[in-house]
């Protein structure tokens, strides 16, 4: 609910959990009043307002005539670069004068059911919730004829601010952006702490949380993609907040390029977070009568924690941000091709990896990079986007005919952003490759990176990759960008211009995957760049999932996904069971391990799955069943962080169905610790009077993690790997302890679940669990009796 209040100049935007008050000053700022838990609409506020009788020490007052105003003392809601605040400007906007002082003031407002989405940029959309308003607020800097739009959308369910701004230029000379942010948002005197999720390939989502003191404290992309080193997210908490209590304001950026997200404290203790384009690589040239606008930003608030939080960007990514038929439906358990062959493979030997994939209840068939072009290796090809004449002779329709014949979807491989120096595409087009004008353009993966802010460019990759979603029945994409940006310079901009390169060709991007997922509609897109180089809201208004890291071994993958969950859904990150030893980490783990990882996603596997044992083939056959019986609430229930990752790397997780009649906790245990005692699980979220049956999916696992002690429980002469030992080793499996019984959703959520007791040294017996380091329980959780 928005409401304005003409007499007092006071605006009031309400979710059903927070309030937002802010009024227009007398000089025609606006001073946010109040950021955080609902207040009664009816108010009064009075109570909100400071007064300013007297300036402080050496401030600078706003101007002549309000001389006590000094805006540095002032939470702002925009804060454009001028008139005595010195902290971070929201905007700086230098006029053909050279002059960057503003003064934006208010000149109206208008208050619009729904949500407003502009072309060409991604944005939420506010679907079937006729609850979702949007104030425009006009501000002018007269003297230099500017204007500025702030826009808030309310999705009251989701406790959740859209917000993004327009500048328009009215002046007779033009005009340049110099540094735009889209969200501003100034907090009275904290303390508060900071969590930011930074990582580097393959460590994706490292969860950092640090109390803020004066200063700044910055993360950027300037690598031309939102980026693995720092998420576009911030979590900005008091010091107590924990994930179910405390006050939490959750923000990310629905954009897929350089960003810039930052918290500072001003020497008076005021605390401002800012979200927009990094202004390191940034200008923006507006010509008379031009305007830009700037991406959308997303606040959630919560007073019950950090947990809710997460819960509220999730519901807004399926219900807001997501789009198209695949938006609510039950994802497809896929075989990837990549880590099983990488470009090793041939026509045949694709038909015969999908029909192993099909025995094993697999429902799609993703043939990944190397079926195009001459990609025997990962330095040619890229941009000859048709098959590779020596590996599928006939092309691409009969194979993934076969497959489909099979009752498998069939899913393809493609980098269209990219060009190989030696490609076909480079040897024509040299000059649409992204490069200065004075240097040979950095190489990344060996491949070059094609200039999106060209028209021709795109329109070729939109005929192009229409050409080959059109050659065959292709059910599911998975579109991978495997560098950073570099050289970033455009013979189609003036030199004056070049800052606008990386923004433009962001935009470029949104042109080309907007068109193509409008003409496929029908496909299922993954988003992927090295895994979570670029998994970002702005790719996810586009696509519907995505390849959240190339690491899959089973003791960093729940890592990564914890960390992930402070801004995605399980809904749309992809996980896949991989060959063991990882071929990241070197690191041997359990495929039931490795499976139980993957659960909290979208599955797939990406191993050979013609090189099984027979004991492998009936884990993957039980493991597949299980999934499918599960999957709506694994990938569409409610997600919950139950213990953040230690030294150890033990964590834990619990998602549970939207009607809290099926729940699925996990434990990951990290390093094997000698002689502990068995540890309870609290979960939450379950219906509290509810009796739930609680099962650990059953385990099994073949003898080789005992080594030579197996001797010792089965009466058999076995000498370690001998012929003997390897012939039960592959087809024999035991059962691990997999325990069943009954409890209250109160007591599970107080109390606990108590977590089997793990080997500790002295022999195995019935009631331990025979797994040593990274061994993993799931339960599942059904509910018996409705309170
Ligand atoms: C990087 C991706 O993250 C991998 O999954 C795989 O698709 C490779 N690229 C292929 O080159």
């Amino acid at each position: 609910m928005i409401t304005f209040d003409a007499d007092t100049r006071r605006f009031h935007l309400a979710g059903d959990g927070f309030s937002h008050v802010f009024r227009i000053l007398e000089t025609g700022q606006l001073e946010c009043l109040h950021f955080g838990a609902r207040l009664d609409p009816a108010g009064p506020f009075e109570a909100l307002e400071r007064s300013f009788p007297l300036a402080y020490g050496s401030t600078t007052a706003v101007d002549a005539t309000h001389p006590s105003l000094s805006l540095d003392l002032v939470r702002l809601e925009a804060s454009p670069w001028g008139r005595g605040d010195y902290r971070e400007p929201s905007l700086i906007v230098e006029d053909a004068q050279g002059d960057r002082t503003s003064d934006f003031r208010y000149t109206g407002h208008r208050i619009v059911d729904g949500k407003p989405l502009c072309p060409g940029v991604p944005g939420l959309y506010a679907g079937n919730d006729a609850g979702v308003e949007t104030l425009e607020i006009d501000m002018e800097d007269r003297p230099r004829g500017l204007k500025l739009t702030l826009r808030y959308s309310v999705f009251p369910h989701c406790d959740a601010e859209v917000r993004w701004v327009c500048v328009s230029n009215s002046a007779q000379g033009p005009a340049r952006l110099l540094s735009v942010s889209s969200l501003n948002a100034d907090f009275g005197p904290g303390p508060f702490t900071l969590t930011t999720l930074d990582g580097a390939w393959i460590r994706e989502y490292g969860v950092t949380r640090a109390p803020l003191v004066p200063g700044a404290r910055e993360i950027t992309s300037r690598r031309g993609v939102s980026s693995a080193a720092h998420a576009p997210f911030l979590l900005l908490e008091e010091p107590d907040t924990t994930e179910t209590s405390g006050n939490a304001w959750a923000f990310t950026l629905v954009y897929s390029g350089n960003h810039r997200c930052r918290a500072e404290v001003s020497p008076h203790g005021l605390t401002r977070v800012q979200l927009g384009l990094d202004p390191l690589h940034f200008s923006w040239t507006l010509a008379p009568g031009e305007s830009f606008e700037s991406p959308e930003a997303v606040v959630v608030l919560s007073d019950r924690g950090r947990g809710p939080s997460s819960a509220k960007l999730h519901t807004l990514v399926r219900q807001h941000l997501v789009r198209g038929p695949w938006r609510d439906q039950a994802r497809p358990l896929l075989a990837n091709t990549w880590e099983s062959f990488y470009f090793q493979f041939n026509a045949a030997k694709l038909v015969s990896a999908a029909q192993k994939a099909k025995d094993r209840g697999l429902e799609l068939f993703v043939v990944d990079d190397g079926w195009f072009g001459k990609r025997d290796d990962d330095t040619s090809s890229l941009g000859d986007w048709i098959p590779d004449p020596k590996k599928l002779p006939r092309g691409l329709r009969p194979v993934a005919e076969k497959i489909k014949k099979l009752g498998l979807l069939f899913g393809i491989w493609v980098e269209p952003e990219m060009v190989s120096q030696n490609s076909d595409l480079a040897r024509s087009h040299p000059d649409w490759i992204v490069q200065g004008p004075s240097h040979q353009p950095s190489p990344g993966r060996n491949q070059q990176v094609l200039d999106l802010t060209r028209p021709e460019v795109r329109t070729h990759l939109v005929d192009a990759m229409t050409r080959l979603l059109s050659s065959a029945p292709i059910d599911y994409v998975k579109w991978d960008m495997n560098r950073n940006l570099n050289d970033l310079w455009s013979p189609s901009f003036s030199p004056e211009r070049q800052g606008e390169f990386a923004h433009r060709w962001v935009l470029g991007l949104y042109d080309v995957v907007g068109q193509i997922t409008t003409r496929f509609p029908g496909i299922l897109f993954e988003n992927c760049a090295s895994g979570g180089n670029r998994s970002d809201w702005g790719m996810l208004a586009y696509f519907h999932q995505t390849w959240l890291s190339d690491d899959t071994d089973a003791a960093e993958r729940p890592i990564i996904q914890h960390g992930a969950s402070f801004f995605l859904p399980p809904s749309v990150w992809g996980a896949h069971v991989s060959a063991g030893p990882n071929h990241q980490v070197l690191r041997r783990t359990s495929l039931e391990a490795r499976f139980d990882a993957a659960a909290f996603g979208l599955v797939g596997y990406e191993l050979d799955l013609a090189v099984l044992t027979p004991a492998e083939r009936t884990i993957i056959d039980k493991q597949v069943l299980w999934y499918k019986d599960l999957r709506l609430c694994l990938q569409f229930g409610t997600y919950h962080r139950l213990v953040a990752p230690g030294a150890n790397k033990t964590t834990a997780c619990l998602t549970v169905s939207s009607d809290k009649t099926r729940a699925v906790a996990a434990w990951f245990g990290g390093l094997a610790q000698p002689n502990v005692l068995p540890q309870t699980l609290v979960l939450r979220g379950l219906d509290p009077g509810a009796v739930y049956k609680v099962e650990a999916r059953p385990q099994a696992t073949d003898i080789r993690p005992f080594g030579d002690l197996i001797k010792q429980a089965l009466p058999l002469p076995l000498k370690l790997n001998g012929v003997l030992y390897t012939l039960v080793a592959d087809r024999y499996l035991m059962p691990l302890e997999a325990p069943v019984f009954r409890a209250r959703g109160d007591l599970l959520m107080t109390a606990g679940l108590p977590l089997t007791r793990p080997f500790h040294g002295t022999g195995a017996a019935a009631g331990i669990l025979l797994g040593g380091d990274f061994t993993s329980q799931i339960f599942v959780l059904t509910q018996e009796v409705s309170p």
